[in-house]
């Protein structure tokens, strides 16, 4: 019996174009969706915006425009790419949709009526310039572990330490400069906790029959997070903010990550409301049919865990399955926007390059572990001209002519001996080729297609047409070769057709027919006329993967390149486990300094009183410095991991900021800032003064 099949993929924000990283997921999901209906099951693929939130609110008020307005336009340029890019979605639509704040407000009443719902105050930091809360990313700082400025308010990307944004040293909203105060706002949490012993039954495939709902390392890692225990998710945020507000809650809004996942079903309502498919046959508790999401590493916790119980709170059914896909790299690095490795989808289809070359390439790397997959540009350009070009196209084309000059395209009425053998032993290979679609097996997928293709390239070479073409005694020979080349070309077109959806489509138009499923492509065509065939693939021309490259630095402005240049210069968070000296090049970009602004800086000789670890963290030590005339001060200092023994440091001189604003920190206030040359981490060496300097004396 056909299974009953939603399929979504995660949806993008509504506030930038796609790259190629975006597509890797992406394609994934359709590739999966088009085996599915390859299958005959009933497969619904919905697909959408991300629409909400405190980022898209300031980037349409940036660009002066509301935000409605603003996700309308990225919508349109999304909605373009993957047409361009033949996804195969039955519904595009939104989450700042009817159909989005009607099932989002339902679900929050049936968790608030299921007592899932807590509300309590918290303290967040306010901008009182703007008049609105902060999230972290919108404060920056000094972080408090290394002291590198101009940090976020979650992490810093100098040493990789997370805390929390009110522990920044010299905090300011990145909108308007001021000093953030804290403030009190009540919010509202969902208690995941409550559904620890659900997740760990989903988990474990009790509602999928015994089936594991996902790959076992991503089921690990959720249940680490299980293991240490659920914390209340804060699903509320104040206004001003772009998103649906939550009923009898005036002035606040539901959290853009509650209303998204929601957007998968929004979408699919549309798409039911419009073709009178029964939502509850698929959402409803007890539904039979299936629900997989296709979505990235970095967004499991959302999926894995609060999605699936937010499902089950409010009665609905839970996923069937999470296929998750690692990053993007390309040329064995992060995407960098100064080396021209951050590619738009759009700057990669305005180059000229077939969007099924990506689709190929993708899949011949893709499986169901989230590893990170590289887009190497050489070996793109090699494998898909060898692959589609080289092995696939090329069946086709060195036979349909003699048939066509020979035949009027008529294929023979049966296979020889010879070809029988070996339509056998293509089909034996063929074989189960729906169950590794089935489980993302998309490289194994296509290393079935190579050792296919080669085994016909291998045939016709033996026979060789074209030898065979010039004896006319020779006719039937020639039409049986070319005929099982045909015949063969045929059982590719079937296996690639969920990858290549429109160069297969050229070549049905050739073969005089659809493959309407993977059954249909073992058919044999006795006896059945082919149309004249023209070209499917055109090779890849390195040309214009050098001006795609190009076109992507070119998309920067000035300021975004000198943006760029300045963060692929940033040591990394790897960097810290291996530090690298800084090149001459990121050494001479400091700016200057006038004297004055030195002079603004009271350095400071301190002896070194007393130093110890500091209980609950394991980045920080406490530092009591005699500071002479300044009398004692008491600094945190984020040295630990290269102080492995601080009662070693005690009696000798470090140099200090004296005027540093004090800062108020989980363990104590810290008056002051020690300096330490490097790059962080283990690596980093506290600043002497020789001996005979007094406590407290001035550096000059
Ligand atoms: O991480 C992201 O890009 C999110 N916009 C994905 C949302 S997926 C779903 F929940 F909507
Ligand atoms: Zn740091």
């Amino acid at each position: 019996m056909a299974r009953r099949i939603l399929v979504t993929n995660a949806l993008p924000y509504a506030n930038g174009p796609l790259h190629l990283g975006h597509m890797l997921g992406y394609i994934q999901a359709d590739i999966w969706a088009r085996a599915q209906r390859m299958q005959g099951n009933e497969v619904w693929y919905v697909a959408g915006e991300d629409a909400h939130g405190t980022p898209i609110m300031l980037a349409a008020e940036k660009v002066g425009k509301s935000p409605e307005d603003y996700i309308a336009q990225i919508r349109a340029s999304h909605e373009a790419d993957f047409t361009d890019f033949h996804f195969s979605y039955d519904q595009y639509h939104t989450t700042h949709s009817p159909e989005n704040r009607e099932l989002a407000t339902a679900i929050y009443q049936r968790l608030r009526d299921g007592g899932y719902i807590a509300r309590r105050d918290i303290q967040q930091l306010f901008d009182p310039e703007r008049d609105m809360f902060l999230p972290d990313r919108y404060i920056k700082g000094t972080c408090p572990n290394c002291g590198t400025p101009d940090q976020y308010g979650d992490n810093c990307e100098n040493c990789g330490a997370t805390y929390a944004p009110t522990d920044l040293i010299a905090p300011y909203s990145v909108m308007s400069g001021a000093t953030p105060v804290l403030r009190d706002s009540e919010h509202y949490f969902f208690e995941l906790g409550k559904f620890e012993s659900l997740l760990r039954d989903w988990f474990g495939g009790k509602f999928t029959g015994g089936k594991p709902v996902m790959d076992s390392g991503v089921a690990a890692k959720l249940t680490e997070w299980l293991d240490d225990g659920l914390r209340d998710w804060d699903i509320s945020r104040d206004a001003p903010y772009f998103g649906f507000p939550i009923p009898d809650a005036p002035g606040k809004f539901f959290y853009v990550w509650l209303d998204a996942p929601v957007g998968y079903l929004a979408s699919f309502k549309a798409l039911c409301d419009r073709n009178g498919v029964r939502f509850d046959d698929f959402l409803g508790a007890d539904s039979t049919a299936e629900m997989h999401h296709f979505l990235g590493k970095d967004i499991i916790n959302f999926h894995g865990l609060f999605w699936p119980a937010m499902l089950h709170g409010a009665q609905m059914r839970t996923p069937t399955a999470l296929h998750v896909n690692g990053y993007l790299t390309v040329n064995g690095a992060k995407m960098s926007k100064s080396r021209g490795t951050f590619i738009q989808a759009r700057t990669y289809l305005d180059t000229g390059l077939d969007p099924e070359a990506l689709r190929y390439y993708f899949a011949t790397m893709l499986g169901p572990q989230p590893v990170d997959v590289d887009l190497d540009l050489k070996s793109f350009e090699e494998r898909v001209n060898s692959h589609l070009v080289g092995k696939w196209a090329n069946i086709a084309s060195r036979t349909a002519g003699f048939l066509h000059t020979h035949f009027g395209g008529r294929l023979a009425d049966r296979f020889d001996d010879e070809g029988a053998a070996l339509w056998a032993e293509l089909l034996r290979q063929y074989d189960g080729v729906e169950a590794l679609y089935e489980a993302d097996e998309f490289a194994d997928v296509s290393r079935r297609f190579v050792a296919m293709a080669d085994t016909v390239n291998g045939y016709i070479a033996a026979k060789a047409p074209w030898v065979i073409a010039k004896d006319e005694t020779r006719r039937d020979e020639l039409q049986q070769v070319c005929s099982f080349a045909i015949q063969a070309f045929r059982l590719l077109c079937g296996l690639l057709k969920p990858i290549l959806p429109k160069a297969v489509a050229a070549a049905e138009d050739f073969l005089g027919g659809p493959i309407v499923d993977f059954a249909d492509a073992r058919r044999e065509l006795f006896g059945h006329t082919v149309n004249a065939f023209s070209p499917l693939f055109g090779r890849l021309d390195p040309k214009r993967i050098e001006a795609m490259i190009d076109a992507s630095k070119e998309s920067l402005t000035p300021a975004e390149q000198a943006k760029a240049a300045a963060a692929d210069a940033k040591p990394s968070k790897k960097a810290k486990e291996a530090p690298k000296p800084m090149t001459d090049a990121a050494a001479t970009e400091t700016a200057t300094i006038s004297i004055d602004d030195f002079a603004k800086l009271d350095l400071r000789v301190g002896k070194v009183v007393a130093c110890e670890f500091v209980d609950g963290s394991d980045k920080l030590l406490r530092f009591e410095l005699d500071a002479g005339p300044l009398g004692t001060r008491q600094i945190f200092s984020g040295i630990r991991a290269a102080y492995g023994e601080p009662e070693k440091l005690v009696g000798r001189n470090v140099v200090f900021i004296a005027n540093l604003a004090p800062r108020k920190m989980r363990f104590g206030v810290s008056e002051g800032m020690i300096l330490s040359a490097g790059d962080g981490g283990a690596d980093l060496f506290l600043l002497d003064a020789d001996q005979g300097a007094a406590p407290g004396a001035t550096v000059r």
